[in-house]
């Protein structure tokens, strides 16, 4: 009997390009077929050695088939694929966020079941040994917070936007260009894909399920150049952030506070140096303290190397008895409240634009006393043609459904034009 590790590859796009080719020159490995959904397409290696198909169930159901790696991406079909295959028998590795985020809790019920585990380390932050140092590295920690950079193609634009002082439109095709950003960018700039990762980081850290759709979600399209540039006075720098932290309201405690918005990070905190496509996660534990952990959160290799080295773990681990229950996640199957934004508490950068006109601050002073809102800075840009005066302001810590309030008499006052945008500040 062979004693390799037989693996059959679901997907040969940028990650499964980097898995087969970090793989194939390995002894202790048996890749037995790789399904594509065009066998005709030209690929960049010369994968001719392997068999090659257009179903993927063939997979799940191959019999010699130890180990399933899933570098397909989205739902369909890879859910049911991954499912067919943990029902028969096979240990999965996958690199997909969105599956894990809406499916995870039954995928993991399903495979403790079948005595198979499932290994997702690529999901978030790509070549970050991330998932493994929540899992594993972290368990003797009560973690408080998890913040991070986890979408690349957003903080690329960002740092373009600041440093070349590029419009958010310029600085998003520039990103097309180069390849960090997709055709269709939405999941990306909108938030989405930073949703699926803080629910897996969060139901990691805080080891209970979270519903994908109640995590409260902002993109970054509303931020201007001049956000960037009056952040930076102000002494932070805009990042798009997925945090999970526990709630701090006394009536939910048990809620948590997770949610995916562009946030302004002080100079002085970790997060703010991080530039470029890089990611980073800054964890708070009770007995390590802070850490954070930093680079390439996608790209073929880094994204591999995460991959391959899931791949590796099974296959050290796969002859021994019971070694499927080691790897169980402590995940609780009952699903966390998430906290509604409302009863978020947080400092905010308000950009708005009012009609040049006398009382106009006055105005704005008396609603935010109104709702208990206190101000930290304020300052205006100067006023346009058309008679539009720019007013930015900061807050200190306060309630959103507070801010949300005071923003509404604002909104409802003649001498307002328009709420530009609202920030989030990380404290
Ligand atoms: N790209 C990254 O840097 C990165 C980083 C972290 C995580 N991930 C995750 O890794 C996964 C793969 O991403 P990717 O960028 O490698 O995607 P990709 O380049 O679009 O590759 C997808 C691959 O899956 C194959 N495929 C899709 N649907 C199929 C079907 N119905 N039947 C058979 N094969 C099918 C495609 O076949 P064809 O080649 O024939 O089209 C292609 O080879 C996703 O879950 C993604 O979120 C990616």
């Amino acid at each position: 009997m062979s004693t390799k590790t037989t693996l059959g590859i679901f997907g040969l796009g940028t990650v499964g390009t980097g898995v087969v080719d970090l793989l194939r020159d390995n002894p202790q490995f048996d890749i037995r077929a790789i399904s594509v959904r065009d066998r005709a397409k030209q690929r960049d290696f010369d994968f001719s050695e392997f068999e090659m198909n257009q179903d993927p169930f063939k997979l799940a159901d191959d019999p010699t088939i130890e180990i399933l790696v899933e570098v397909a991406g989205g739902i369909d079909p890879a859910y049911e694929v991954v499912k067919r295959a943990i029902i028969n028998g096979k240990h999965i590795v996958t690199a997909n966020k969105e599956m894990i985020a809406k499916h995870g809790p039954e995928l993991f019920a399903l495979a403790n079941q079948h005595k198979v585990t499932i290994f997702f380390e690529a999901a978030v932050g790509g070549g970050i040994p991330l998932i493994s140092t929540l899992q594993r590295g972290l368990q003797a920690n009560k973690v408080s917070r998890v913040a991070g950079i986890v979408n690349g193609t957003t903080n690329y634009i960002l740092t373009k936007m600041e440093r070349e002082q590029k419009s958010f439109a310029d600085a998003l095709a520039e990103a097309q260009a180069a390849g960090f950003a997709e055709a269709d960018p939405s999941d990306d700039i909108l938030g989405r894909d930073v949703v699926y990762k803080i629910t897996i980081l969060s139901s990691l850290a805080f080891q209970a399920p979270i519903e994908v759709e109640k995590i409260y979600r902002q993109g970054i399209t509303e931020i201007t150049d001049l956000d960037i540039k009056l952040a930076r006075e102000f002494g932070y720098r805009i990042k798009m952030i997925g945090l999970a932290q526990r709630g701090e309201n006394p009536g939910n405690s048990d809620a948590l506070d997770v949610r995916v918005h562009p946030m302004l990070v002080p100079l002085t905190h970790p997060l703010a140096g991080v530039d470029g496509v890089n990611n980073a996660i800054f964890i708070s534990g009770s007995a390590v303290g802070e850490i954070m952990l930093m680079g390439p959160g996608a790209g073929r290799y880094p994204t591999a190397s995460a991959v391959v080295g899931d791949v590796i773990n099974i296959a050290s681990a796969i002859k021994l008895p019971d070694f499927a229950q080691y790897f169980q996640l402590p995940i609780s199957s009952n699903v966390s409240q998430v906290m509604p934004i409302d009863e978020s508490e947080n400092g905010y950068y308000i950009r708005l634009e009012t009609h040049d006109s006398p009382g106009v601050i006055g105005h704005l002073g008396s609603a935010f006393g109104n709702h208990g809102v206190s101000l930290h800075s304020f300052t205006q840009r100067g006023v346009t043609e058309d008679g539009t005066a720019t007013i930015v302001l900061l807050t200190h810590r306060v309630k959103e459904k507070q801010l949300q309030a005071a923003l509404k008499e604002i909104t409802d006052n003649p001498t307002t034009k328009q709420i530009g945008v609202v920030l989030r500040v990380l404290s």
